[in-house]
């Protein structure tokens, strides 16, 4: 069919135009209204930290809007019941614990994040009388709803053995208070410009992992292990330990996600270069021992800072990173 070359034509392919266009954004407030859903921010939550569950597709006005808290036991709270957008403070419910705020509309904030907040966060909005008009009959009092999982981390310090790690040494890395039985642990270490390298344990799958990389080797505590330290080894280095709450676990029967308690930490390590003189003879050790303790100071300050949650800010963007990819595979989708 060629261009319509007559102004009768022209007007016609207007009209078809028009009335495909109109059919079309009738189409698609009810075909591809899109779906409630619930996201963190941040994604990665830590103990001690905050944490908002924002509200996405959410309808502009609704009649009602609920939190509801699912634990770990199954047990179903209600947080918060909020009437309209301005009906004045929202109702608390039993499973309301002091630290809950409803930001942004109906966004669930909590403050302080302690490891019993880890539940299945449901909100239930019923949608205001004028997102039920021009929407067709099928979406009155249609409730819209959506589920998250809240996982929360605990941080590790980790320790250097020994502490001022100099080129040609043997250096062990051990994460702080890291639970004694373990079902997961992964290291990824970011060299200052070198390769990535991942190294993992997990004592149920013994075919599926890398337990030693040229001089690296993970040990089944999750410590790792690096012999005769090259500059190269400079960088960072992330670990994150997973551990079942319930060491009861049934044998056979698959564990859920809220089972896994999560440690996560992470050192920058600085390998000194050693000076051309052995520091134990010689002229050699006054240069050498002073440049080994600026090494020092910078492990250790590395270590101290992340122990504290201060800096769990700064390691969020460095986690989500590294594991959002792991936590995404485990998390159960909700549709
Ligand atoms: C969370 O709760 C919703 C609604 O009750 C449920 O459909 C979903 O399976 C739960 N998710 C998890 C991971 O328990
Ligand atoms: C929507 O949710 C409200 C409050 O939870 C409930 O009272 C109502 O019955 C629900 N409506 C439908 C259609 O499920
Ligand atoms: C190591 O981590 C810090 C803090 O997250 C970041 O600023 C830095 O760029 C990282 N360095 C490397 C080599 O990845």
């Amino acid at each position: 069919m060629g261009l319509p070359n007559s102004r009768q034509g022209a007007r016609k392919v207007m009209f078809l135009a028009g009335f495909l266009l109109s059919c079309m954004l009738q189409l698609v407030p009810a075909q591809f209204q899109p779906q409630l859903s619930l996201t963190s921010e941040p994604i990665e939550t830590f103990v001690g930290k905050d944490v908002k569950l924002s509200l996405r597709n959410a309808p502009r006005q609704f009649a009602q809007c609920q939190w509801f808290r699912q634990s770990r036991s199954g047990r179903v709270e209600n947080i918060f019941t909020q009437f309209g957008q301005t009906q004045g403070q929202p109702e608390k419910g039993p499973g309301h614990t002091g630290r809950e705020t409803l930001r942004d509309g109906c966004s669930l904030y909590i403050a302080r994040l302690t490891q019993s907040d880890a539940a299945n966060y449901t909100v239930v909005i019923q949608p205001g009388p004028d997102q039920q008009t021009g929407q067709g009959q099928q979406f009155v009092g249609r409730n819209l709803s959506d589920s998250y999982y809240l996982q929360i981390s605990s941080l590790m310090s980790i320790n250097l053995n020994p502490q001022r790690p100099v080129q040609g040494q043997d250096l062990t890395l051990t994460p702080q208070n890291a639970p004694k039985q373990l079902s997961f642990c992964k290291w990824v270490i970011h060299p200052r410009g070198g390769k990535e390298k991942v190294l993992e344990y997990d004592p149920e799958d013994t075919d599926q992992q890398s337990l030693s990389q040229g001089r690296t080797t993970l040990r089944q505590d999750c410590t790792l292990h690096i012999r005769q330290l090259d500059v190269s080894d400079t960088g960072n280095y992330t670990v994150k330990i997973e551990s079942l709450l319930n060491q009861q676990q049934q044998p056979g029967q698959q564990p859920e996600i809220g089972d896994f308690q999560v440690h996560k930490g992470q050192v920058y390590l600085d390998v000194f270069q050693q000076s051309g003189h052995d520091p134990q003879k010689g002229h050699g050790p006054q240069v050498a021992r002073a440049s080994a303790s600026l090494t020092y100071n910078a492990a250790v300050v590395a270590g101290t800072l992340l122990g504290s949650l201060a800096w769990a800010d700064a390691l969020m963007p460095v986690f989500s990173g590294l594991f959002c990819s792991l936590t995404s595979l485990r998390r159960k989708v909700i549709p």
